[in-house]
């Protein structure tokens, strides 16, 4: 049962808190957004977690899928309700990128790479996780944009790497949507998102996650390109 989870669960943590308490103590954190409703939904921690952690852990505030690491709202919420606070968990979580830990049983062969995110960037996340892994009923955002559609964009992270005003998201590693989807067919856009190495966009790294095809249900899928068509048209036409 879940309790037994926890209460194994929260010796480890304090035990890498005590063993890490040195790094968490020489590092003055500035988390001063702890309410997660403060927390706007361009948030840079929540971009940076997408990103690059949202592939391998479950995150209820991201909206995050992944499943090749430990569930993150699991990980915390017992260490939240037995008193850690924000800073604690940031200290934790920074020191888990710098240097990943085995912390949990059931995750053989495949092992968190360390020092994926660096600087302010690293702050920024182990901030942003600080804030909302394990806080009860914790919800994602609602996202910026018309119909549900919306939401799949914002859930699957396609901010974080383009531009699309209606959903005021600013990445770009890839183009800017409000740019080329007037330009292409609904097959098109489909295609770009279930099988983004068919077609590369010229001058662009073949960057975009392979794996939509699999996260994003057929519904979903038609209500992301409806979302994509009706947004990005409307501005290009303004
Ligand atoms: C390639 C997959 C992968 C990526 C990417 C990844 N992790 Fe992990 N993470 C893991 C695995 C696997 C574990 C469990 C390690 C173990 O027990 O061996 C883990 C463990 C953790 C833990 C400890 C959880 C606990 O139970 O105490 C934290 C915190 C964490 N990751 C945060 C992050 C953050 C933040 C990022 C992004 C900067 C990230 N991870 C990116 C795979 C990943
Ligand atoms: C990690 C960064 C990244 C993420 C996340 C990402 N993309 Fe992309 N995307 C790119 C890059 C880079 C390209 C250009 C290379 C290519 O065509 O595959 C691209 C290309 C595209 C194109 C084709 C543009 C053209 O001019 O042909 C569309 C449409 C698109 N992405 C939509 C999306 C949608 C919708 C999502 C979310 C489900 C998403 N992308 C998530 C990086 C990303």
């Amino acid at each position: 049962m879940k309790k037994n989870k926890l209460s194994t669960k929260l010796p480890v943590l304090l035990a890498s808190v005590a063993i890490l308490g040195a790094v968490i103590a020489g590092c003055g954190s500035s988390s001063s957004n702890s309410d997660p409703e403060e927390l706007g939904f361009q948030d840079r921690g929540r971009q940076l977690f997408n990103a690059n952690c949202g592939t391998c852990h479950v995150l209820a505030h991201a909206a995050s899928t992944g499943v090749q690491g430990p569930n993150l709202d699991d990980a915390f919420a017992a260490a939240r309700l037995a008193g850690m606070d924000d800073d604690t968990i940031q200290g934790v979580v920074r020191a888990q990128v710098i240097r990943p830990q085995e912390v949990q049983p059931g995750y053989p062969g495949i092992a968190m790479p360390a020092n994926i995110l660096e600087g302010n960037d690293l702050e920024d996340v182990a901030a942003y996780v600080a804030a909302v892994a394990g806080v009860p009923g914790i919800q994602p955002p609602e996202a910026p944009g018309e119909g549900p559609g919306a939401q799949v964009y914002a859930n699957n992270g396609c901010g974080s790497c383009h531009v699309l005003a209606a959903a005021q998201s600013a990445g770009n590693l890839g183009p800017n949507l409000d740019e080329v989807i007037p330009d292409m067919t609904e097959a098109e856009i489909r295609q770009s998102i279930v099988n983004p190495g068919a077609v590369i966009a010229p001058g662009y790294p073949n960057a975009m996650p392979s794996d939509y095809g699999t996260k994003i249900s057929p519904e979903e899928l038609n209500q992301l390109i409806d979302f994509l068509v009706t947004s990005a048209a409307a501005d290009g036409q303004s």
